[in-house]
């Protein structure tokens, strides 16, 4: 906890504006990692967020992304592999936008729909409203531009690229699976985060995402991840002005279930409305044992809503 809140100015690089990213409340999150973990999984890695601040926080020495979207983890290996390179391509493409970038955004969307190629989709994603992805049932990227805006400058998408992947490459695998592969591979000394799509959108085909994830299948994997005593931390779920987005948890998995303040929801803004969102962070039973045999004192319960008292 004290080693995070020390550091607590440190800028932390951002490769994409992504809908869903932890990036505001990643801080938060980091408190909860035992000193000693070997290698962080995201298995919804999305833009990383978590992975992320635990490398400039140097909580894990390794990393293993995932995401069932492919493009977007192609996207991941370029930015890991080739930074410079995928900057380049993307500086092209934003100074090519003038002087109509409404169409100009049409017709890299059609190309990227066509060949996947890396830069198109970090030029999409610069312009689209606050990173809110979304796709067709073809799986098709279909999601308007913000024109009002040109999306990041090339100048600025460098140094956050540069900075993500200096902090990443070599550390970092990537894949593009479904989470139920990756889960598997965790040793002991590895610690999953887990940010699944909201669950208001899972019972259905998520637009937003590139897939839906259903419940019941979830609460199946956490069960089995239990039986294996897998360190894990999920945000689940959240409220916004009181109101939930969908179910909590189920009490016979025994997490330890905390509130994190999230500040204002991109959701909620984009709704017009100043509602605060407070996400649910959910830690596995063998995290909160392998927590509490680092000597750290009992977490407080869920209506203990600050996280930065849980383990004073
Ligand atoms: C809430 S977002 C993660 C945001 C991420 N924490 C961040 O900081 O940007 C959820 C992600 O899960 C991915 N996803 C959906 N279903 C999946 C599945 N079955 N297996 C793996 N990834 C999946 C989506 O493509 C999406 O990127």
């Amino acid at each position: 906890m004290r080693r995070v809140r020390a550091l607590d100015n440190i800028s932390i690089p951002h490769p994409f504006p992504y809908q869903g990213s932890k990036r505001g409340i990643a801080r938060h999150i980091l408190p909860y990692f035992p000193g000693d973990v070997h290698r962080l999984i995201e298995p919804f890695c999305g833009a990383a967020a978590v992975s992320i601040a635990a490398a400039v926080y140097g909580l894990a020495n390794r990393f293993l992304l995932n995401d069932l979207n492919k493009p977007l983890m192609d996207l991941w290996k370029a930015i890991l592999e080739r930074p410079n390179k995928l900057v380049d391509d993307y500086e092209q493409l934003w100074n090519k936008q003038y002087p109509d970038k409404k169409a100009f955004f049409f017709r890299t969307r059609e190309e990227f729909n066509s060949s996947h190629q890396p830069h198109h989709l970090l030029y999409l994603l610069a312009r689209i409203v606050k990173g809110s992805v979304r796709y067709s049932s073809e799986g098709l990227f279909n999601q308007s531009a913000d024109n009002r805006r040109s999306g990041m400058r090339p100048g600025t998408m460098r140094q956050q690229i540069l900075g993500v992947s200096a902090l990443l490459a070599r550390k970092t695998v990537i894949s593009a699976e479904d989470f139920r592969q990756v889960v598997p591979k965790t040793k002991k000394k590895d610690l999953i985060y887990m940010d699944p799509p909201y669950q208001g959108t899972s019972f259905t085909r998520d637009h937003r995402y590139y897939n839906g994830l259903a419940y019941d299948e979830f609460i199946q994997v956490l069960e089995i991840m239990n039986e294996n005593n897998v360190s894990y931390i999920i945000s689940y779920d959240g409220q916004t002005g009181g109101k939930s987005h969908g179910k909590t948890l189920p009490s016979n998995l025994s997490l330890k279930h905390l509130l994190i303040h999230a500040g204002r929801s991109s959701q909620a803004t984009l709704l017009g409305n100043k509602h605060e969102t407070v996400e649910s962070l959910y830690l596995s039973p063998a995290l909160v044992e392998r927590l509490h045999s680092e000597q750290r004192m009992p977490i407080k319960p869920v209506s203990q809503v600050q996280p930065e008292l849980a383990f004073l």
